[in-house]
């Protein structure tokens, strides 16, 4: 008790003084005094637009009149943020583990009649296997789900897979924030990423002080990637004194929606052991493909282990992730990633991060499994699952032909259409004196047109510039996630609002 009371008396006294006494004390944490790597961390996507943009809601939510009805956030791939529907059976069960009770005998009657047999059957299991989804799992993730993992990886690329291999993360995101910072030793440390790039992995070398080493990806021949442009790009970093450690592929690609084909994949491993890069192989759009047979994705695991022995102690990390796909559920942060020839006591440090954070968020380890093991032909959901899934494949398909070719027919606009992921990057060419309000402005020109855009029709987009563009080319990315029923309106107000600019600003 006496300890107690001693601390507020000890306390008075300093204050009492404290030459602060009555002003207010200065802050610990200023913007000057913190870290400044988290300053250097620049993340268009939920940038200056997206708050502009959540303005706007507010202004909608009193009823001002704006001349549209709704903000549509295409900034971000959030599916189901834009009504695309979670599929039933990974909810039935997410519900079922969630509420155990439910799964109770006295609540058997009622439950049969809501939820299919395999749903019930799945919860129960995976309960088994997890105890509790309020509990700490394993840092690595739920072993029975790692193997759940491994076994999906192996069907897809006819090679064995190791669930010690694999780490459940908080979405992609996590996986690859680990794996950079195992990479990153000193600040010299040179990543080679894609630009344009999601910039997740500019942000991440920004935050632990590394640097970006950049290789264009070709606009003219469909975003490709071609070996001499990764040849010059590490010839460039490692000239300006960066030890280039590893190379990030974006497959297929974000925001430029391209497929790699199998022959440039060998030679971007080719290149990477030639050179001695770790390669970090962002796979989470695998299976938004748009063009199967023309351009089906092949895994880099796979395309590795087809090399043969040379190559067996290639290292790889592969990421997937539970956001994307036809599954779309990102808020609930699942994903994983697939360690391949690296060292055993690299994997064994990896854990050992994984566990300073504890574990993966549960339930997203549990969408990670149904992802990776949905309802197989025969069982009860099987049908449903298919019909649902099919059914936003081809909505998806259908709407980024749609936005493709409602680029291609504005006036100054050119797009590539997706080969695969849920972004079209079109190129913009705007007039010179829409370029000159945009300096005056002290805006970028794609800045300034999407800032014109979102004020004319709610219509959120990122500017080119969040992604890394060639110096003089403009482009914005944006998803083609607007609900279908709604898609013509949306491609419409697009059109009116680009003719209405260019006629402001033609000379
Ligand atoms: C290429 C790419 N990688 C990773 C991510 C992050 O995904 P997650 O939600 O799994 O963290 C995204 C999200 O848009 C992405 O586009």
């Amino acid at each position: 008790m006496q300890a107690t009371t001693a601390i507020p008396i000890l306390l008075c006294k300093r204050l009492s003084t404290s030459k602060f006494v009555g002003a207010r004390r200065s802050k610990v944490l200023t913007y000057d005094s913190i870290n400044s790597h988290v300053k250097k961390v620049e993340y268009a996507v939920r940038g200056e637009l997206a708050i502009r943009a959540e303005k706007i809601k507010e202004k909608l939510a009193k009823n001002e009149d704006l001349g549209f009805e709704a903000v549509v956030n295409c900034n971000i791939g959030n599916p189901q943020q834009l009504m695309q529907r979670p599929i039933t059976f990974f909810r039935q069960v997410a519900a079922l583990t969630e509420y155990p009770d439910l799964l109770s005998p006295e609540n058997q009657d009622h439950v049969k009649a809501l939820f299919p047999s395999d749903a019930i059957e799945r919860a129960r299991k995976l309960l088994k296997q997890i105890g509790s989804v309020g509990a700490y799992s394993h840092s690595q993730g739920v072993p029975h789900i790692r193997q759940d993992v491994a076994k999906f990886i192996e069907e897809r690329d006819g090679y064995p897979s190791d669930m010690n291999n694999i780490f459940l993360t908080q979405g992609a995101s996590s996986g690859v924030q680990s794996v950079l910072q195992l990479i990153i030793t000193h600040p010299d440390v040179g990543v080679m990423i894609p630009i344009p790039q999601y910039p997740l992995y500019s942000a991440t070398l920004s935050l632990f002080n590394a640097r970006a080493v950049p290789y264009y990806l070709n606009e003219d021949d469909d975003w490709s990637l071609d070996i001499d442009q990764l040849t010059s790009s590490l010839a460039n970093g490692r000239s300006k004194g960066c030890e280039v450690r590893a190379l990030v592929i974006i497959n297929p690609g974000n925001p430029t929606g391209q497929c790699l084909t199998e022959r440039n994949m060998r030679e971007i491993i080719e290149f990477c052991y030639n050179e001695r890069i770790v390669l970090l192989a962002d796979e989470v759009y695998q299976t938004n493909i748009y063009r199967p047979s023309e351009r089906p994705f092949h895994s880099f695991k796979k395309i590795l282990r087809s090399m043969g022995s040379k190559y067996e102690d290639f290292e790889l990390f592969s990421f997937h992730s539970i956001s994307k796909g036809m599954i779309g559920e990102c808020g609930r942060r699942g994903g994983y990633y697939e360690c391949t020839g690296i060292d055993r006591e690299v994997v064994g440090q990896l854990y050992k991060l994984a566990s300073v954070s504890l574990c993966p968020n549960v339930q997203g380890q549990i969408m990670v499994d149904l992802m990776v093991k949905p309802p197989k032909r025969g069982d009860p959901s099987h049908e449903l699952y298919q019909k649902e899934l099919k059914g936003i494949y081809a909505s998806l398909k259908r709407r980024s032909e749609k936005l493709s070719g409602l680029f291609n027919s504005l006036d100054g606009v050119t797009c590539n259409d997706a080969k695969g992921s849920m972004y079209l990057f079109p190129r913009i060419r705007l007039p010179p004196k829409a370029i000159e309000a945009a300096r005056e402005a002290g805006k970028q020109p794609d800045e300034f047109y999407c800032l014109a855009m979102l004020d004319a029709t709610g219509v959120c987009v990122v500017p080119g510039s969040g992604f890394g563009q060639k110096d003089g080319t403009w482009h914005f990315r944006s998803t083609f996630l607007p609900p279908e029923e709604l898609f013509d309106g949306f491609c419409a107000n697009l059109k009116k609002f680009h003719q209405e600019f260019l006629s402001k600003y033609r000379d």
